[in-house]
């Protein structure tokens, strides 16, 4: 565990946590204005009955709202500039985010335009002082973005917003802590409905915040206690996550391991929170932008080489070890959650020579937040193992 001499650590969301929250614990959400800008992706919000909720509870309250609700996978910068223009327009106060990452990063970014026009580069710069305050009810369990102060984004336009974007679309991260949700509403019921693979994928990606937080070189003693946490409470649901099928119903996997991802989740969020992500997180998105590979799945084709990697470089040089307390609260040594992690992840996807060399040639921004630095050979080999 990182000792105790130097610590920084600020979490300022308050979680609440249990079956139907949002209603009931809307005192909460009556402390944060007059007219909301409920900020939801196209459908699944109404479909699995967060949408409802929130109106209840806001209606309720006697407070007032409209919806935004155009948020697509991968936010862009046009979406959360429409968004915010909108909340200006209408005159809210604070921003509702109800669904998965996409939602509520949109959201977030949203909370600052909500307040005024900003030029694109301030936005990404954080160049801006103020965000309207901003509840999170996640609907899926595994972004942990209602305990984090990041807004990841796609930028497509140019310097002006309006034309498209020179050398292409790109991912880039905002983060303020004016972005931490003021409250995440934490209600398991929302993902009964999730598929096998929503639910693998996002659990894999919460997985991904919890251990490459803890492989961080932001990492500090309140961060470790956390990210062990959320390590402990996910593999405690390994078997339900084995044993949900692309042919079950969503309905068989175990309430209660949902709940118990949802948490973990939310405490992993809490973890990157201080730490950002690591090596893992830089390298996936690569599949991500070009394979549109699911961002928890891309996290976890690399988890087994990078894990590996980490434990051969801790033995070869004069490095604290990490591993062995990481396999402590895995429950187990490497092998077997690399077991584990294949039965999850099924047939790996297969990168052409030229990928490779292309993607082990890119600098990964996130390399230098990892405990050890990788080289360039390392970045490859690490590619070429878990997709070559
Ligand atoms: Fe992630």
């Amino acid at each position: 565990m990182n000792p105790v001499s130097t610590l920084n650590y600020f979490m300022p969301t308050r979680i609440l946590a249990g079956k139907d929250s949002v209603y009931n614990e809307r005192s909460f959400l009556a402390q944060l204005g007059q007219k909301a800008l409920v900020v939801t992706g196209k459908k699944s919000a109404r479909i699995n009955g967060a949408y409802d909720d929130a109106v209840k509870a806001l209606t309720a309250n006697g407070q007032d709202y409209v919806l935004y609700d155009r948020v697509m996978a991968n936010p862009t910068d046009t979406c959360v500039y429409e968004a915010g223009a909108l909340a200006r327009k209408e005159g809210c106060d604070f921003v509702l985010a109800i669904g998965g990452g996409s939602p509520m990063d949109a959201a977030k970014a949203a909370a600052v335009l909500g307040i005024k026009d900003i030029p694109k580069e301030d936005l990404f710069g954080t160049s801006f002082t103020s965000a309207l305050p901003l509840a999170a009810v996640p609907t899926t369990a595994g972004t942990g973005s209602e305990t984090t102060p990041y807004s990841v984004l796609v930028d497509t336009t140019g310097p002006d917003g309006k034309t498209p974007k020179e050398g292409g679309p790109a991912k880039r991260s905002i983060g303020s802590p004016l972005l931490f949700p003021r409250f995440a509403f934490l209600d398991a019921k929302y993902m009964a409905g999730l598929n096998r693979e929503t639910t693998v994928n996002t659990a894999i990606d919460a997985l991904s915040h919890a251990v490459e937080g803890f492989l961080s070189r932001r990492a500090n003693y309140v961060s470790d206690i956390l990210a062990k946490e959320s390590i402990c409470l996910i593999m405690d649901n390994v078997e339900p996550l084995l044993a949900f099928t692309v042919d079950s119903a969503a309905a068989v996997f175990p309430a209660e391991a949902r709940e118990k991802l949802l948490l973990a989740s939310a405490i992993a969020g809490m973890v990157i929170a201080q730490t950002g992500t690591a090596l893992p997180h830089s390298m996936g998105y690569l599949f991500t932008i070009n394979w549109n590979t699911d961002h928890g799945r891309a996290n976890g084709l690399l988890l087994k080489s990078f894990l590996f990697w980490c434990r051969e470089r801790e033995a070869a040089a004069s490095i604290s070890p990490r591993i062995p307390e990481l396999c402590a609260a895995l429950g187990m040594e490497l092998e077997p959650f690399f077991a584990i992690l294949e039965k999850l992840l099924g047939q790996r996807e297969k990168a052409s020579e030229a990928e490779l060399q292309d993607w082990g040639s890119q600098p990964m921004k996130n390399g230098a937040n990892t405990y050890i630095q990788p080289t360039q050979e390392e970045i490859l080999r690490i590619y070429r193992e878990s997709v070559g």
